[in-house]
């Protein structure tokens, strides 16, 4: 207990009272973030929208999962107004829950727009390698991607998927009206994804133009591995690639029409010895398409609309895995439009346009020769 740190009637007490409250907004934030990532990886959620109101035995039963346990979640899931309870009064093992109709989309909805179940794996995957994360804030270097696991690759890929299957080849592209001419003509146009992960915008972009080959680069081998079964589930592995390659290998060769990074810049430890890479690769006449976070002009404790949320993964995953090469541009996700900009002088573009393309989360760059 702390004594006399402050005063009634000089402000303090109301300033301390109202910041308690905010601390346990994010504790109760917290819990609720790992609650929806416990019932969306034991397909809780799914099973309520689909059988209706449930006894926890009934839920536990379609899901295989643990009775006790589910009771101890749904009551968790009422309290939270997550889920609604329709005879409170009933004994516990009796009460039937069921999933509000507004709270199916965001939670279930993997092609939607509005599905947003991923965060969670994605906050689970970033806070994994916590003792490592506190190791490099005392000592420096940085944390591999491989120490964030298969929640953070999984979320990453599950909460981008609705935007490139909506967005990508019908929106964003035809913003560059030249290039989406290009990629609908022939020869066949050649597009490179450079840190495609799952392999998501990469198949997008063969499914939305149906001559181009996409070859898609990421360095992280089980992604690809992943990226390669997704395009074969999607039938156009003929004319989509994986390989396993970092971005700024100098062996990397090509002639490209589009070369396209999408939310991976900031993440890079030499994002300009990459966009260098990127611009050899698409010569005198392709293009190079950045999509990356739609964080403030400038730094603001008032922010934009999303800075918080970006400095939030900046603090646990893309800072330290940009820190990883020796040396680190130590981008972080916070890449303002300033940084980009300087970045693509550096590696040799004469100029960077943003297009005029309205997205909540990102910004798209297009740098020119
Ligand atoms: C935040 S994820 C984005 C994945 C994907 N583009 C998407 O939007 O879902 C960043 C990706 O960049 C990859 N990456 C980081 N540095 C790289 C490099 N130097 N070369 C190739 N891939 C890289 C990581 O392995 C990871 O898959």
């Amino acid at each position: 207990m702390i004594e006399n740190v402050v005063t009634p009637g000089d402000g303090v007490v109301e300033q301390r009272d109202a910041f308690i409250g905010r601390i346990l907004d994010y504790v109760s934030g917290t819990f609720n973030t790992f609650a929806i990532y416990i019932g969306d990886r034991l397909g809780l959620y799914r099973a309520l929208a689909e059988g209706g109101p449930s006894t926890p035995a009934d839920l536990a039963s379609r899901t295989g999962t643990h009775a006790r346990y589910i009771r101890e979640w749904l009551e968790q899931q009422a309290v939270a107004r997550i889920v609604e309870v329709e005879d409170e009064n009933a004994e516990a093992e009796a009460r039937r829950y069921f999933l509000p109709a507004g709270h199916a989309e965001p939670l279930i909805d993997c092609s939607s727009l509005n599905y947003l179940a991923p965060i969670t794996q994605l906050i689970a995957g970033a806070v994994r390698p916590l003792p490592e994360l506190i190791n490099a804030y005392k000592n420096g270097g940085g944390v591999p991607y491989s120490a964030y696991g298969s929640d953070l690759r999984e979320g990453e890929a599950a909460i981008n998927y609705p935007a490139f299957a909506h967005q990508l080849a019908s929106e964003w592209i035809p913003a560059m009206p030249d290039v989406h001419e290009r990629l609908l003509s022939d020869p066949p146009a050649r597009v490179a994804d450079i840190g495609c992960g799952y392999g998501w915008s990469s198949i997008e972009i063969a499914k939305g133009y149906p001559h181009v080959r996409v070859d898609g680069y990421d360095l992280d081998r089980p992604s690809i591995q992943q990226a390669r079964l997704n395009a074969e589930r999607n039938h156009v592995s003929e004319r989509v690639s994986f390989q396993v390659r970092d971005a700024g290998d100098p062996s990397l060769e090509g002639q490209y029409d589009l070369v396209t990074a999408f939310e991976c810049i900031h993440d890079m430890s030499d994002p300009v010895g990459v966009l260098r890479k990127m611009r050899n690769l698409i010569g005198e006449h392709g293009t190079v398409l950045v999509a990356d976070e739609r964080v403030g002009e400038n730094f603001s404790v008032n922010g934009n609309d999303i800075d918080w949320m970006m400095y939030g993964w900046s603090i646990l995953h893309c800072l330290p895995v940009g820190m990883v090469d020796s040396p680190a541009a130590g981008t972080g996700t916070v890449m303002r439009p300033a940084t980009l900009q300087r970045y693509a002088a550096e590696a040799g573009f004469s100029s960077v346009e943003v297009l005029p393309v309205d997205n909540f989360f990102f910004r798209f760059y297009r740098l020119k020769v």
